[in-house]
This record gives structure tokens, sequence and C-alpha cells, in this order.
């Protein structure tokens, strides 16, 4: 339609006029957001965060027109966001979000989409299929492996986990679904020392306990020693890792699954992000023995840079993630296909397998094979210039993640803090196998050459401005 068609029928249609009126006015803030990242400190300043008091108070009585709404929100909340969308965010593991991704979740937004059923919304339901496919495919597992798009990685885990249960328990002749675990026969749940404490919670929702698992000693990257397994069998849950969130080591699963998988016991690998190494020829080696678990929890709002908020559980054997996930009721209608909601713990919920299908679209393999050898080049980068300049890196620099230090604890808080309040950059703090470090996680696409160089030579500055 012509803006001059939009103009008229807006004019017929009041209700018309105010979502087209505002969502101008959004596109054209975030424009502006999307132009100011480059000279704005990557962290907001505390001027703006304490503005922030004007959004909040009481409710006001009256209604507020929709374009005033927006308009506080970019003048106010803009400011005070953690410049993420910068190529010079290195907190946490966070992508940036692929212009696909980012205007097709706009676009969800405003079809209003409840993709919890094939008939609430046939191009949720049949895009979220298509993008569980590809993303089976590009993550190398098995023809036939089902999945459900989720929140994100700690829901995947409880997703899958919640699979896993279902089929030991349901092989030892007891329904959990029905009869809780109240006298069922006892599983035990096997994690290495280094397993993600999303891992640990999700085993908490599910009954299994965070304290009775069997944790098993790691290396110094933090991977699973294959030669400390306890014993396997068919009442087991082994938790693998691909991708330890400080030093990006994997657990060694060729070595672990075939043993694990001849025992009976179900293998699920918490691969919030590192299984996307398979994408590319060069990483692939890295997720060798991997596609022989029976289910696994990755993110897309990571490494593939989708949006928040995005995970995938994927489970090998489709008939227990429904059993675990299916509800019935005479006015939910089902018909013959793919129900979404037989895949994931909500009913409703918002249709983030369009954003998916749209990230990967973009994408295709080439582009996820890209965006993997990239930021593994730049973080190989940063580790070899702070080596250069005399500080230590921790980890075997395997993956995207760096942890460096810079003398005892106190130094590296320093040295973070300063870094963090001069604004090119933004890492955080961890403590690794005893020692303080400053994480680098380099995920987002938009990160150039340029941007290591300038945030390489800030770390740098803000070492050697420390007391000695
Ligand atoms: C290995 C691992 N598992 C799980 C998670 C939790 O992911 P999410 O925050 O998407 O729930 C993370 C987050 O970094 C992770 O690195």
């Amino acid at each position: 339609m012509s803006t001059q068609a939009t103009d008229t029928a807006t004019k017929e249609r009041p209700e018309l006029a105010a979502r087209t009126r505002v969502l101008r006015q959004a596109a054209q803030s975030a424009v502006d957001y999307l132009e100011g990242l480059d000279s704005r400190s990557v962290a907001p300043g505390s001027e703006s965060v304490a503005a922030l008091r004007a959004l909040s108070g009481p409710l006001p009585d009256s209604t507020t027109d929709p374009a005033e709404v927006i308009r506080l929100l970019s003048e106010i909340g803009g400011p005070a966001t953690m410049g993420i969308s910068s190529g010079r965010f290195f907190g946490f593991v966070i992508g940036g979000c692929l212009p696909a991704a980012m205007a097709a979740s706009w676009l969800v937004n405003t079809w209003d989409q409840n993709a919890g059923l094939w008939v609430a919304s046939p191009v949720a339901a049949n895009l979220e299929d298509a993008a569980v496919e590809w993303t089976r495919e590009l993550l190398g597992l098995p023809e036939g492996t089902v999945g459900g798009v989720v929140t994100g990685a700690t829901i995947a885990n409880f997703t899958a986990l919640a699979a896993a249960r279902h089929h030991l328990l349901e092989r030892a002749g007891w329904d959990v679904e029905a009869d809780g675990l109240f006298g069922a026969p006892e599983l035990r749940v096997v994690v290495g020392d280094e397993a993600h404490p999303s891992l640990l919670k999700s085993l908490a929702m599910l009954g299994l306990g965070k304290k009775r698992v069997v944790r098993v000693p790691v290396d110094k990257q933090g991977r699973m020693r294959a030669d400390a397994l306890p014993h396997l069998d068919e009442r087991t849950i082994l938790c693998l890792q691909a991708g330890n969130v400080n030093t990006g080591a994997f657990d060694p699963a060729g070595a672990i699954c075939p043993a694990a998988r001849a025992a009976g016991a179900w293998i699920h690998v918490d691969g919030a992000f590192g299984l996307w190494a398979a994408a590319s020829p060069k990483y692939r080696q890295l997720v060798h023995g991997f596609e022989l678990a029976d289910s696994w929890a990755t993110d897309a709002h990571k490494w593939p840079n989708l949006g928040y908020d995005c995970g995938l559980a994927l489970v090998r054997d489709g008939a227990a993630l429904r059993a675990a996930m299916s509800l019935r009721a005479a006015y939910l209608e089902r018909g013959e296909r793919r129900e979404p909601a037989d895949y994931t713990p909500e009913l409703s919920r918002r249709a983030r397998g369009i954003e998916l299908w749209a990230g990967l679209r973009q994408l295709g393999k080439a582009g996820m094979a890209e965006i993997v050898e990239r930021t593994c080049s730049h973080a190989q980068r940063f580790a070899a210039g702070l080596k250069a300049a005399g500080y230590e890196v921790l980890n075997e620099v395997v993956l995207n993640q760096v942890l460096v230090s810079f003398g005892d604890a106190d130094e590296t808080t320093r040295v973070i803090s300063r870094l963090q309040a001069e604004g090119t950059c933004w890492c955080g703090p961890t403590v690794w196998q005893g020692k303080a470090a400053m994480r680098i996680s380099v995920s987002s696409w938009v990160t150039s050459e340029d941007d290591v160089e300038q945030s390489l030579a800030a770390m740098l500055k803000s070492a050697s401005g420390s007391s000695h």
C-alpha cells in the first residue's frame, strides 16, 4: 500500500492510525539508537541510570498517548541500556541481533501470533518446524530429532531433562507425569563438576535435586574426566557440556558417549553456545561424539545472534518429549500435524520460532560458519594481544572465550572496574578454579577487527593505569 493510501485508510480507522503512528515513531527511534551506539559508552552512565526514576512511581490515573509512552522509553530508557547491540560488548555469552531476526520480531509482534497451537497460527507452527529442522542440521544431530523453541538454555535443559526423566522411569514401569516422584524408582544424575548452574536449577525444578547429583571431577579447562566417570546404567541421566561458559572447553563426548549408550544411560548435552561450533568445518571436530546423545539444549540468542529470547530443546526420541510436555483439552483443537505445545512447557507463547527462522534464513550455513570462525579468531587476537603485554591468559582459547588475569584478585577487579567505566567496551569478572579473571566472550556478529583493536587498547590502558 502506498503512503498516500495508508493515510486515507488511517483517517477512516483511528485504531490503525494509532498503531502506524507509533510504529513509525519506534522505527525512527530504533534507527537513531543504532546510529548513536558508536559515540556512547557501552555501559550506560550513572546519570542515565538515575534518570530511570522518572519511569517508576505510581501508575497514572489517566491514559497516556502511545506516542508519549514511546517517547519516554526512547529518551529515558534508551540511554540506560547496556550497549549490547554495539560490537564491543563482551559480557556473559551474548550475541547481537541479526537484522532479519530484529525486523522479524517487529512483524511477529505486529501479527501478535500465539505459537502454542497450529490452528492458532499456521505461520508460527510451520516456520518453527522448519527452523527446528535447520537447527538440527546445523548442529549435526541425528535425523528424526525433534525439538521445541523455548526462552533459553535454562528452560531447554529443563524441557529435555523432563523427557529423560519420563523415558527412564517409563522403562522402569513408572508413569512420572501421572504419579510424580513420590515412591518412584530412583534415578541417578551424573554431571561434570563444571556444569552450568542453570542445569542444576533445571534438575531442581524437575524434583531430581541439585545436591544429590554425582559430580565428576574436571581437568584444568573444566572438561569432565572420562577416566573418573562413575558406574552408568539404565537409571542414569548423564549430563555433558559442550562449551564451558568460562573457558569454552568441551567435555570429551567421543570418549564417553559410546560406553554410556551401551550402558543404557540417557545422555543429555548442555550446549548453550558450544554446539554451534558444528556449523563450521574448521571447528566441527570440537563437537565430535555429542551427536550420540539423547537430548541437547542450546541457545539461538547466543552465538547465532537471534534477539532475546530464543533457545531450543532437542530430543532424539520424540515420543518421550511429547509424553513429558503435551496436554489435552476439549477446546484445544488438534490436527494430525506437529502441535508446537507438545514440545515445550508453555501452552501460549510468542512466536519466537519465526524470528529463529528469519535469522537462520539470513545466515544460511555459510553465514553461521562465518560468525563462529570470525568470533573465534577475534578471541585469538585478544588472547595474543594480552599475552604479548605480559598478562596471563588462564584458558586454552579453543573457542570464543578468553579468561585473563591482571595479577591478584584485587588488581583484576580494579582493572575490570576501570575498563567498564572507561566505556569503550564491556567485560565482566569471574573466578576460574580459584583465580580471579576477566571474561572476554566474543559472540556478536557486529564485532569487527576495529572493535577488537579499540577494545584491546582500552584493556591495556585500564591495566597499565592500575596501582602498579
Ligand atoms: C553452558 C550454559 N548453559 C546454560 C546457560 C543458560 O542459558 P540461558 O541464560 O539462555 O538460560 C548458559 C548461559 O550462559 C551456559 O553458558
